[in-house]
């Protein structure tokens, strides 16, 4: 089926106006990449693979280039990212407390494994090496929520107060 002639969801436009935007934030500057990349991911959620083309047709960079700056750095992403982001502590305070069981049970109830995302983009799993509050051990993080002391059973009323 042609595609020819089909109307750009609004949501579309908006972005690749939002992308023309940050372009000429940014037109003429050094070093503009990182902005530009952490801008785009901003405005996507994500950095699709034809954005990365855009940008380096933008900044007349080879896409080789561009997709190296990507996947060098942890914090791009190349695929789409759940609303919620759960991660997992596998840090050795939360290691000795249990925290594989966690990620086990954490596992079931999403469904998907480490640096996946849900069907539906509800969320997506990851995996960290300490969060930093190795006290409330084994620890999972949702969001900018700290929730300390997990047990299996916990999880799944956990995660089911985020939309
Ligand atoms: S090891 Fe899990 S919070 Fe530090």
């Amino acid at each position: 089926m042609s595609e020819v002639g089909c109307a750009q969801p609004a949501e579309d436009i908006r972005m690749e106006k939002e992308l023309q935007d940050l372009f000429g934030k940014w037109q003429g500057t050094k070093g503009s990449l990182i902005p530009i990349l952490q801008g785009a991911q901003e405005i996507y959620g994500y950095l699709p693979k034809e954005v990365l083309l855009k940008i380096a047709r933008e900044l007349k960079l080879p896409p080789s280039r561009v997709f190296g700056v990507v996947t060098f750095y942890a914090q791009f992403h190349l695929e789409p990212r759940g609303r919620n982001i759960v991660k997992v502590c596998l840090g050795t305070a939360c290691h000795v407390r249990g925290g594989s069981k966690i990620y086990e049970r954490m596992q079931e109830v999403l469904g998907v494994g480490d640096g996946e995302t849900t069907e539906d983009l509800r969320y997506t799993l990851e995996t960290v090496a300490c969060l930093g509050c190795c006290g409330l051990s084994p620890v999972v993080m949702v969001n900018d929520d700290t929730h300390g002391r997990m047990e299996p059973e916990d999880l799944k009323s956990i995660v089911d107060q985020y939309e």
